[in-house]
């Protein structure tokens, strides 16, 4: 198919001092497709949308603008929304849209609607409404406690009714998955239509606030429930999304027992803390990067300084790994807009919140989610400069084909 290769010779400028300028050719093979994008997103959740829904409405539009806006913004496709578990609203807590047990796994459920969930209902309309985003997951950090073993929605413990999961007040696995189908009708009747639902976040992760522990067996056993649960619904349009380990290595060892949920998985998730996005996972499933970020660093606007953590250049380069390297079709950071001094977001809300600051790293995010648009196919390359992560593009809509060359921060469009 050599009639499908072309060949680009570029003048290619050069990102950080130490790469001098120079010539070179890239070509780009168009017989050879890998996977299909479905956007770049970030997420707004445990109260951060209401930090943004406490500015004054200028700077409301203009963190909205910073990050869905495909002209002046990062133009991001994807919002990744938390499903409450907690029993209240206290600090940075998730409310649960049923707090308190019905009585038992049986029991007629006491569902409660606050028509806000911390924000996140506004953000989502928004991004829906105003700028078109057509992608959103929701995902629960934990069951609410007292469907778990532990009975209590933090500090880890299982979903009571997956294999080893064995309680007194019974199997919830059943009111788990209509609980999250409730959500999702509460979104449906405000207009935002969630396509991705996940109900496990870092499972093999305890700690002080919701989480909930799932082997890979133990996810499967819920998936069978789910899925059924959401075909009657009507929800058959929604993809399951699993299961956000809090590494790329651990993932795939989850997916060692989900075999047999193959055909029931939409998207295989997965964070990169504990291990980054550098090999495919073994799945046939679309396979997304839904957490990932500088938790700790200082505060920094910095696109290269010294290769630190919070970086744009870097995280420029993260991404491209991930799309290349580990086949990811979507890659989100952890937070968007919030306020507070370390890099664990996009953009941050000054101290006296009067300004919006943005860092390049919202700009690496934008680089991509403005010119790789959800729908587009990753095709072949080769050549280019040495050390330079190169990738490319075929946009099919309209017959135009999109190419992309992204640590050059070079786009071209043909
Ligand atoms: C996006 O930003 C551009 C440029 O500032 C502005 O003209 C446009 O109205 C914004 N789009 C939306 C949907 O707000
Ligand atoms: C699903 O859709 C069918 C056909 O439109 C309808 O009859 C049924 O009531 C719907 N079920 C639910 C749970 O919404
Ligand atoms: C990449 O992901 C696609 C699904 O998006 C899958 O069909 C394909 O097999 C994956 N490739 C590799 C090398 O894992
Ligand atoms: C890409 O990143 C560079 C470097 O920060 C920035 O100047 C440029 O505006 C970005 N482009 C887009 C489309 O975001």
């Amino acid at each position: 198919m050599a009639h499908l290769a072309f060949l680009i010779a570029l003048a290619v400028p050069s990102l950080c001092s130490f790469i001098p300028r120079q010539a070179s050719t890239i070509t780009v093979d168009l017989s050879k497709t890998y996977q299909t994008m479905d956007g770049f997103g970030t997420s707004e959740t445990f109260q951060r949308a209401n930090q943004i829904h406490a500015l004054s409405p200028e700077l409301q539009r203009y963190a909205l603008d910073l990050l869905f806006n495909q002209t002046s913004g990062a133009g991001l496709s994807i919002l990744r929304n938390g499903i409450g578990s907690s029993p209240d609203s206290s600090s940075d807590h998730m409310v649960s849209i049923q707090p308190k047990s019905p009585g038992g796994p049986s029991a007629t459920p006491k569902y409660v609607w606050d028509g806000n969930d911390n924000s996140q209902v506004w953000v989502s309309t928004e991004a829906a409404k105003t700028y078109g985003v057509t992608t959103f997951y929701a995902d629960a950090w934990s069951a609410p406690g007292y469907m778990k073993t532990n009975n209590n929605d933090a500090n880890g413990g299982s979903l009571c009714g997956v294999s080893g999961a064995t309680c007194a007040s019974g199997d919830w696995r059943q009111a788990y998955a209509d609980y999250l189908v409730q959500y999702m009708s509460y979104y449906k009747s405000v207009g935002v239509d969630i396509t991705h639902v996940g109900f496990l976040n870092e499972p093999d992760l305890t700690t002080s606030y919701a989480s909930m522990r799932s082997s890979g067996q133990q996810a499967a056993d819920f998936i069978k429930v789910l899925r059924p649960t959401l075909d009657r619904a009507n929800m058959t349009g929604v993809k399951i999304a699993c299961c956000d380990a809090e590494g790329w290595s651990s993932q795939g060892s989850m997916l060692g027992a989900m075999g047999s949920v193959e055909g029931m998985l939409g998207v295989v998730t997965a964070h990169s803390y504990t291990s980054q996005p550098t090999t495919p996972l073994s799945t046939k499933s679309r396979v997304w990067q839904t957490e990932a970020a500088d938790l700790q660093g200082a505060w920094t606007t910095s696109w290269y300084t010294n290769s630190g953590a919070g970086e744009g250049l870097l995280w420029a380069q993260k991404i491209s790994d991930a799309v290349v390297h580990a086949n990811c079709s979507a890659y989100l950071y952890w937070i968007g807009v919030q306020s507070g001094a370390t890099n664990s977001k996009l953009v941050r809300i000054s101290d006296d919140k009067k300004s919006l600051i943005s860092s390049k790293r919202l700009w690496a995010m934008a680089n991509w989610s403005r010119g790789v648009r959800p729908g587009d196919v990753r095709v072949g390359t080769s050549g280019g400069p040495q050390g330079g992560r190169v990738s490319a593009f075929w946009r099919k809509e309209g017959g135009r084909r999109g190419l992309r060359i992204t640590s050059m921060m070079l786009r071209m469009w043909m």
